[in-house]
């Protein structure tokens, strides 16, 4: 497949660039600033998304979209900015009938309580830089004429190895035999491949954890 990454020299997206090469795919990745390592099949772009002609050229040969967007967690308008991104990527992705795989965050999965997992699970100053996705995901989760998929890691992501086994769950926080949300940034990107070749989460999100 030809896949459009965005946020490709991020934390999470530069995993998900690895995993798709790993696996032979063809990789469009756009990043703002920060190249990433040369190799075969990857091709590079240094733009805006908010440079929607140049994002839609990219993405018109794609086979779908994954976006590990995220403006930076203290960018003075955080949620806003997400809100802006996500308009324009589904926008162009409707407009294109291609389909977006949506990296979000843990704060808006449920806990074993019925709580969001925002309310008590992460530290409070936190919460302010987190607001941006979860923003996105309330804003169009119920919006199916969107072929998206959402994804919120662990409460905790790190980065480790690729394992390859995790649980894999709907809305609800996860959490391993010590009682820890935590997933590696590694195994993220596998189910997140998973969902690209053999699509079986469409309109809904899931969430994956050690
Ligand atoms: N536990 C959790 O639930 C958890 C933990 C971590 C992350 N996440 C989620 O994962 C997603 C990605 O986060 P991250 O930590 O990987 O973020 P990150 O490391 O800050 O990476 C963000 C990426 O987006 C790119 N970018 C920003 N603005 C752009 C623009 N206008 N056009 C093109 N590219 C742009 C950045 O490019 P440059 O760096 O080159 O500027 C970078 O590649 C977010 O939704 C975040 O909430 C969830």
């Amino acid at each position: 497949m030809k896949i459009a990454i965005i946020g490709a020299s991020g934390f999470v997206g530069e995993k998900i660039v690895d995993e798709a090469l790993l696996r032979g795919h063809q990789v469009e990745a756009i990043y703002r600033r920060n190249a990433i390592k040369e190799r075969a099949n990857l091709n590079q772009h240094k733009i805006t998304i908010f440079d929607e002609q140049i994002f839609t050229d990219i993405v018109k040969s794609c086979d779908l979209i994954i976006s590990a967007y995220n403006p930076g967690y203290y960018h003075v308008a955080q949620k806003e900015r997400f809100l802006d991104a996500y308009e324009l990527i589904f926008r162009v992705a409707k407009s294109l009938s291609k389909r977006v795989i949506a990296v979000i965050g843990a704060t808006s999965l449920i806990q074993y309580d019925g709580e969001l997992a925002r309310e008590g699970f992460f530290p409070k100053p936190w919460l302010k830089a987190l607001e941006g996705p979860d923003a996105v995901y309330f804003k169009y989760k119920d919006d199916m004429s969107i072929h998206k998929t959402f994804v919120s890691p662990a409460a905790e992501l790190i980065d480790g190895e690729r394992t390859g086994k995790y649980q894999v769950g709907k809305d609800h926080l996860l959490y391993d035999e010590y009682n820890e949300s935590r997933i590696s940034v590694q195994d993220l990107a596998h189910p997140i491949l998973d969902e690209a070749e053999n699509p079986k989460h469409i309109g809904t999100r899931f969430t994956i954890a050690y």
